[in-house]
């Protein structure tokens, strides 16, 4: 059976990991990524390649950054993670050089510069961070390079004495970086080490993104909102939220859109680990592994962050396939489902209900895939995927709720109440004919369910 996704990015062989180096260039959006093109498993990290027009068709480029170089050369190691930034016409990759000598990790930070967006050289003086800031353990990588006030920073991730950390630099030419503070530090509640950490201003606040290892409480992704005072070189934390509520949503990364909109990516997988990895699943004769989630695009709604789907890829599914107000009861109505790829919108009112739990499964030829349980008088939904634990979502009441699922193959996304909450899985049919069953536990229910089909 296909699984290959039709809007979530894929490699076309071996192995992806997370999304680096997002960028508008030169009128084309450029994606890069962890890539190791000899394997469908992780290995001498390249960086690939590819552009589109609307985030969602990609043209695969030749790979930008093959390891070449002392600080970067190792089965074990490669370019690892990174970003991008353009200053006057060229563009520039960020990126660590990761390589074992003698039984130790040594990450530095690198950089290559383009004019054409496809062929980089890589910079002379590389590494051009080579020093451990102080406190850090092996573990410093991730460069994520902004520029704000006119001057250069970069984030990058780290572990203090077994804390999750993000280190701050600053320069003036991309070139010479100074060591500026320790930007933020977890002081034990997010984990033991930060990957792939991302700041940005967002409805009159910062946001501090990253991937903590050994978070307490499970977060994958996690969202740190507050306040960046760039003369301290501190983040002041105001609250804290996962991203995603679901299995893989890994290594986010975020880059403003030319009409000012904050899209970010993440890898839909998870590292071994993890508590709920169930292995970087993949059809038995697929040679490619992992996909990227489609571009999704935050917002700042009364101090909490939201994420919904981008227009661009939204704007990909049509009406028609069935849209219809449901009566529910406790015996399930069951609704046929395009192949392959296709949303579900739903909507429903907990006045038109004699009570807010409403079920929703995807059943395939073995039975229940996925039970989405939606109990808003209780304040939390319940996400199922076959073989694997509960996945519980904390969700608000309101008079209005809203719930917008997107398939495609083996990539599920779901979005509850505007995007207030978001959950990604990967989930693996046994055939192709999926149905929807709506249901209520107790009398009767009414929702508002439209299905869409892929144009
Ligand atoms: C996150 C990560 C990064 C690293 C990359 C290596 O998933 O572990 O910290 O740069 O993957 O592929």
């Amino acid at each position: 059976m296909n699984c290959r996704p039709d809007l979530h990015f894929s490699p076309e062989r071996g192995w992806i990991n997370d999304p680096n180096g997002l960028i508008h260039f030169k009128g084309m959006y450029h994606l890069f990524f962890q890539f190791n093109p000899y394997s469908t498993r992780w290995g001498m990290m390249h960086w690939g390649h590819a552009v589109s027009r609307d985030m969602i068709d990609w043209q695969v480029l030749p790979i930008a950054l093959t390891p070449s170089e002392e600080y970067e050369l190792d089965e074990k190691g490669g370019c690892f993670s990174g970003s991008a930034i353009e200053k006057d016409g060229r563009l520039y990759l960020f990126y660590t050089g990761s390589v074992i000598r003698d039984g130790r990790t040594i990450q530095t930070q690198n950089m290559a510069f383009s004019d054409d967006g496809i062929h980089f050289e890589k910079h002379p003086d590389n590494p051009i961070i080579s020093e451990l800031p102080p406190g850090s353990s092996d573990h410093f990588r991730d460069p994520k390079v902004f520029c704000y006030d006119g001057a250069y920073f970069m984030v990058t991730g780290c572990s203090i004495d077994g804390d999750a950390a993000v280190f701050l630099f600053a320069s003036e030419d991309l070139v010479d970086w100074d060591f500026r503070s320790v930007l933020f530090r977890g002081e034990h509640r997010h984990g033991t080490l930060m990957e792939c950490p991302d700041l940005f201003r967002l409805g009159g606040k910062w946001i501090l993104t990253g991937s903590p290892e050994h978070h307490p409480e499970g977060i994958r992704s996690l969202v740190l909102i507050g306040d960046f005072d760039a003369d301290s070189g501190r983040f002041i934390e105001q609250g804290y939220m996962p991203a995603d509520y679901g299995y893989e949503h890994y290594a986010a990364q975020s880059f403003e859109s030319p009409d000012g909109r904050r899209i970010s990516f993440a890898w839909m997988n998870e590292w071994e680990w993890m508590s709920t990895f169930a292995g970087f699943s993949k059809g038995p004769d697929d040679d490619w592994c992992g996909c990227l989630t489609m571009p999704r695009e935050f917002s700042l709604v009364d101090g909490s962050l939201r994420m919904h789907p981008a227009k661009e890829a939204t704007e990909r599914f049509r009406d028609g396939w069935f849209s219809r107000t449901l009566e529910l009861s406790p015996d399930a109505h069951r609704v046929g489902l395009p192949d392959g790829c296709w949303s579900i919108e739903v909507r429903y009112s907990e006045s038109r209900m004699q009570s807010s739990d409403l079920m929703l499964a995807l059943v395939d030829s073995s039975g229940l895939l996925v039970s989405m349980d939606l109990n808003p008088e209780r304040g939390y939904a319940t996400i199922m995927c076959r073989g694997r634990g509960p996945c519980v979502i904390p969700i608000s009441r309101h008079a209005e709720h809203s719930l917008s699922v997107f398939f495609d193959h083996c990539a599920l996304e779901v979005f509850i109440d505007g995007g207030e909450r978001c959950a990604s899985f990967m989930v693996y049919p046994s055939s192709e004919d999926l149905k929807l069953e709506a249901r209520t536990p107790q009398k009767t229910a009414y929702a508002d369910i439209a299905i869409r089909s892929l144009q």
